[in-house]
């Protein structure tokens, strides 16, 4: 937080008005291997990211990319290799300081939307923070302001399935912000959306790398999402080639 600013309420300070709190990204021959070695999702992953890029991630359908992110989330563990995000390698963080990782570090947004069906736009926003210091009042503030940075201020109450593909993939994009990631990831997010649509997503995340200076990980096999990007990773068997 920058000296000079007041102090700001978390709950209403959601124009996040930090600038360059991107991480770098180290990873060096990672490998996580599925169903006793037989499928080498991924095989020896190698890559630096400096903080604050955009990197898409191409490659063929099973090549391991969302293997990849699901390391680089937290959400699982390399079975061998060096994974620093911010200067920390996941494989030494225990249970509960890889949790609070994935709740403050990270900001994923699933191949598939992971939308909670039973619950509204605004409670799936607010699922990352009911583990965090937010009031229940704070956490609904804060998702509501989120759900209008994506245009949903008027759907807050409807359930996913009342949603169009779109509006799913908005609110993920919402929930994905709750906790202010530093790195935020991206499994196809255009993919099921029409090309006008994609592009405001698209749109969405790269106006938060700009403002903020997060570190932004995309897969896509859309060639105008990787025309945007930094740097294009080409994935092919587990690993990334020329
Ligand atoms: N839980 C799992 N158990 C066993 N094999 C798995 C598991 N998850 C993924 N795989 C296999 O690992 C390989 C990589 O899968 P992954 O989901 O990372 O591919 P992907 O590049 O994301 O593909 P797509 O573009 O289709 O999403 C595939 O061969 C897949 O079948
Ligand atoms: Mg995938």
């Amino acid at each position: 937080m920058n000296d000079h600013m007041p102090a700001r309420d978390a709950a209403t300070d959601t124009r996040d008005i930090e600038h360059n709190r991107g991480v770098a990204v180290t990873a060096r021959d990672l490998k996580r291997h599925y169903e006793d070695g037989r499928i080498r999702a991924v095989d020896g992953v190698t890559l630096d990211i400096r903080p604050g890029n955009f990197v898409a991630i191409c490659g063929p359908s099973g090549c391991g990319k969302s293997t990849l992110l699901n390391l680089l989330a937290g959400i699982d563990r390399a079975e061998s290799g060096s994974l620093r995000v911010a200067d920390r390698e996941l494989a030494e963080l225990d249970e509960t300081e890889l949790d609070e990782y994935r709740r403050s570090t990270v900001g994923l947004i699933f191949q598939l939307h992971n939308l909670l069906p039973e619950l509204s736009a605004l409670e799936n926003v607010q699922t990352p923070m009911l583990m965090t210091a937010l009031s229940g009042r704070e956490r609904v503030t804060r998702a509501t302001e989120l759900l209008e940075r994506v245009g949903l201020g008027h759907r807050l109450h409807a359930t996913p399935n009342r949603l169009s593909g779109g509006e799913r993939q908005r609110v993920a994009i919402a929930r994905a912000l709750a906790n202010r990631p530093r790195l935020l990831m991206a499994d196809e997010p255009t993919g099921s959306l029409d090309s006008q649509t994609g592009a405001q997503a698209l749109d969405l995340l790269e106006a938060l790398r700009r403002d903020q200076g997060v570190t932004l990980i995309m897969v896509t096999h859309d060639p105008n999402v990787a025309a945007r990007a930094d740097r294009v990773l080409n994935m092919l068997d587990g690993r990334f080639v020329d």
